[in-house]
């Protein structure tokens, strides 16, 4: 009887949800206080081009986000059909306006722009977003500077919730700029033993039922199921996958998955608000030390 009762429990637990949404409060709160008493005011332009409708939705919360909490913000936006030139362009203004502390351009862009030629040309001490290759290099190096806002949100969280990852077994599942490849990184930089897991892994399960920590960001409906994870385990689901009629699901099968975990993050309300949290926070960074 007791060891079933073990094994129950063993298996089946109350997950504590970590709560983005209450977590990225209390960080808009602490940065709204330090504008305030310091008199700075950071400012952060966001570029758009195109009419994409998720990404419309995202510059829309960053920009309600900067108004919150006192942060001057600028919002260009650009046609579907805008040249890499004319984008070029809009950078380099920015890079010289002293009103601007971070420059941020919202991804994906047009088949017809370059990515990599666009992230290049932004300062990187106003690259708020850390995707210019000096600060990836910064960041690879062990030392730094603007982070990626996903990865450092995470790590944010994981320390709100008073998880501590050194030398713990972690697993990022999806190997992008923007979220996988800085994921790892920076857990490594907290000591984690980490592996990254992408599309051509023979066997997700091979690593995830092993792993302490898993992060999930492939966009990919339920590649994380019960079966796949270890009693305890805390899982991060970075993603957002649009249902019809609008509703909104991450990466993680969260039914079967939550009943085994410690802690995980819910969809929506978990990873997003987090996100905007660490692009105020990095904006505020650079504003700081482009005054120092
Ligand atoms: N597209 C998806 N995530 C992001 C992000 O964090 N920053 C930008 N600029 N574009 C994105």
């Amino acid at each position: 009887m007791t060891e079933t009762l073990t094994q129950l429990n063993e298996t089946s637990q109350t997950p504590k949800l970590m709560l983005g949404k209450e977590v990225a409060a209390s960080i808009e709160a602490e940065l709204s206080a330090e504008i305030q008493a310091t008199g700075l005011r950071p400012g952060l332009a966001v570029v758009l081009v195109g009419d994409d409708p998720a990404s419309q939705i995202y510059v829309s919360h960053k920009q309600k986000a900067c108004e919150r909490v006192g942060f001057y913000s600028e919002k260009i936006l650009l046609p579907q059909d805008a040249t890499q030139q004319q984008l070029l362009d809009v950078l380099a203004g920015l890079n010289e306006k002293p009103e601007i502390h971070g420059i941020l351009v919202q991804m994906p862009l047009p088949a017809q722009i370059d990515s990599e030629a666009v992230l290049e040309a932004i300062r990187p001490d106003k690259d708020v977003d850390g995707f210019h290759p000096v600060n990836g290099g910064h960041l690879l190096s062990g030392h730094p500077r603007l982070t990626p806002c996903t990865p450092s949100g995470i790590i944010k969280m994981l320390d709100y919730y008073g998880y501590d990852l050194k030398g713990k077994n972690a697993v990022v599942i999806g190997r992008s700029n923007i979220v996988g490849k800085p994921m790892a990184l920076l857990m490594l930089q907290r000591h984690a033993s980490v592996s990254i897991l992408h599309s051509r892994t023979a066997d997700l399960g091979l690593y995830t039922r092993e792993a302490d920590v898993i992060v999930v960001a492939v966009g990919v409906r339920n590649v994380l199921t019960g079966e796949m994870v270890k009693p305890g385990a805390v899982v991060i689901d970075v993603g957002m996958n649009r249902l019809e009629g609008k509703k909104v699901v991450g990466d993680v099968d969260f039914e079967s998955v939550a009943p085994k975990c410690s802690l995980i993050t819910p969809v929506p309300g978990g990873v997003g608000p987090m996100t905007i949290a660490m692009l105020l926070n990095n904006t505020l960074q650079a504003c700081k030390a482009l005054n120092a």
